[in-house]
């Protein structure tokens, strides 16, 4: 080779080489352009604690999730974030069972076997350029780790369709508890009925904001909502209405138990309600017998309350509430069987204190503890009986003075039926109206004199459906309400800020809409666009 082909080769290896350089240094500038600081990202609920990393890794086609081998839940929370991951990446990340340790650019789910200081619910996330790794005692935590992560994902991944990407994940790592075991929300399905594939999406929703409970209110007047196969009237006749007249509906066993495996598959409980002695029209209109002329009432489609009950000095009616309770009980898993007994106005309470003790009796013999609306502490309550704090402080500070565990749902601050102001069209304002900031800036410890954090099990937010009948309105009164008592169900009251949490609320605005949810854009909430 001559000298001026040599140096001609020398030049065309180095010009390669430049442009070489110059698509690497183009791709991690691009990198670094695309990926928020994991500090920066705008998470719900606020994990506990956050600590950055440089650079950001990046979920290929190749990808695969490893799932600590043996364990039949950590697998099905591998095939969970695979799923979740499919729509917008295109993505089909398999999964696979494994005991190594690292894995370069895959996704590693690890049990450690309660070596972890994060109890049941906690987990570890660590992001590095190499992989991710989620390490946790117990499957929730690893499933409330992959929430953490999809939060971490671009907004685009809750997309239904195939997006460009690319997906980045910001390094760092993140150790993460909840501060309360009870964490809900509940659903109103009497008044208006939500069908199995609308209560699954609610599920979903809860689910991404680490909500561990849903209570579903399946009786009251205007209707019964769940198969009772000894009493098939109460859902063919006490299940055909519903405000304002429509045809209402019901679920059948095998409806409920597939609802009940779905939310399980989310480490979500379900908390079956039948409300008693009163909001009992409809099982009151479905028999006879249960009135105490033993005449059957009309049918009802209106929204008062507080004029129906059982008959409370009825033997019958204890068999009849015993065989509901062993239906349901028996499709349970979950430990709590919620009895209602609110705003029995039409029960003399004479009547309403030897038949709450007696149905306390009843959910025992059924294997189940009793959760009631804070009235029931007017009963003598029984050990390991939860009261749901919502309207009367009185009440409540009877319950704990008891020994009762409490549920706080405080109607004028997690109420999601209350209108957010007066131009709000939907909902009620009984309670007040309940603004974003209002929902957000209590806390549960210190908001009834006599009851603190010890006394408290968790939070709920229940959503009364009178003015609800679809699933645009119930989302419109859910979010962003919801987000905010997940995050006070979750995180630390020390680490949370309204100034703080309303500018990551504003910067879920594109998040909100990748997953298709009508929210409501409350002014005292910095929107980003
Ligand atoms: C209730 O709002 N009646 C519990």
């Amino acid at each position: 080779m001559n000298a001026k082909k040599k140096k001609s080769r020398n030049l065309k290896i180095f010009s390669g080489l430049f442009a070489v350089l110059i698509i690497v240094l183009t791709i991690s500038y691009c990198t670094r352009e695309t990926t928020t600081p994991m500090n920066e990202k705008s998470l719900i609920p606020l994990p506990v604690n956050i600590n950055p990393a440089d650079g950001s890794f990046r979920l290929k086609k190749r990808s695969v999730i490893y799932v600590s081998n043996g364990s039949d839940k950590a697998f099905e929370v591998g095939d969970y974030l695979s799923g979740i991951l499919h729509p917008a990446t295109g993505f089909k990340l398999p999964v696979k069972a494994t005991n190594k340790l690292s894995a370069k650019g895959d996704i590693l789910l690890l049990l450690t076997h309660r070596s972890l200081n994060l109890g049941d619910e906690g987990y570890e996330l660590k992001v590095t350029k190499r992989m991710i790794t989620i390490t946790a005692n117990e499957p929730a935590g690893l499933f409330h780790g992959v929430q953490t992560l999809r939060q971490l994902f671009p907004d685009a991944i809750e997309k239904t369709t195939k997006q460009p990407g690319p997906w980045l994940v910001p390094a760092g790592t993140i150790q993460d508890q909840p501060a309360y075991s009870y964490r809900g929300a509940m659903l109103d399905v009497a008044r208006h009925f939500f069908t199995p594939a609308d209560v699954k999406a609610f599920i979903d929703m809860l689910a991404f904001f680490k909500l561990n409970v849903l209570h579903l209110h399946l009786s009251d007047d205007q209707g019964w909502r769940i198969e009772i196969k000894s009493w098939p009237n109460l859902t063919t006749y006490g299940g055909s209405t519903e405000v304002g007249g429509g045809k209402g509906g019901y679920y059948t066993q095998e409806e409920y138990k597939d609802l009940v495996k779905y939310a399980q598959e989310r480490f979500i409980t379900i908390v079956p309600e039948i409300d008693m002695p009163g909001h009992t029209n409809a099982a009151l209109a479905s028999y006879g017998i249960l009135n105490c002329n033993g005449k059957a009432r009309k049918l009802y489609t209106g929204t008062d309350v507080g004029f129906s009950t059982l008959c409370t000095s009825k033997d019958t009616v204890y068999k009849f509430i015993d065989d509901v309770v062993h239906e349901i009980a028996a499709m349970s898993p979950g430990p709590w069987f919620h009895i209602g007994g609110d705003e029995s106005h039409a029960t003399p309470m004479e009547d309403y204190i030897p038949f709450v003790n007696r149905v306390q009796d009843i959910i025992r013999w059924n294997g189940k503890k009793v959760i009631g609306w804070d009235e029931i502490a007017n009963a003598e309550l029984q050990p390991n009986t939860t009261i749901q704090f919502w309207a009367n402080a009185e009440n409540t500070q009877k319950g704990v003075k008891q020994g009762a565990k409490v549920i706080m749902s405080p109607a004028n601050k997690v109420y999601l039926d209350m209108k957010y102001d007066s131009t709000t069209t939907l909902g009620l304002h009984w309670a007040g109206y309940v603004e974003v900031d209002s929902a957000y800036i209590w806390d549960p410890a210190t908001l009834v004199p006599g009851v603190s954090k010890a006394n408290i099990l968790g939070i709920e937010s229940p959503l009364w459906t009178e003015t609800i009948t679809n699933m645009k309105d119930l989302e419109y009164m859910v979010f962003p309400r919801l987000a905010g008592h997940a995050e006070i169900g979750w995180t630390p009251v020390s680490e949370r800020k309204w100034d703080d949490y309303k500018v990551r609320l504003g910067n879920f605005a594109g998040r909100f809409e990748a997953m298709g949810i009508n929210f409501y854009r409350s002014p005292t909430v910095p929107w980003k666009e």
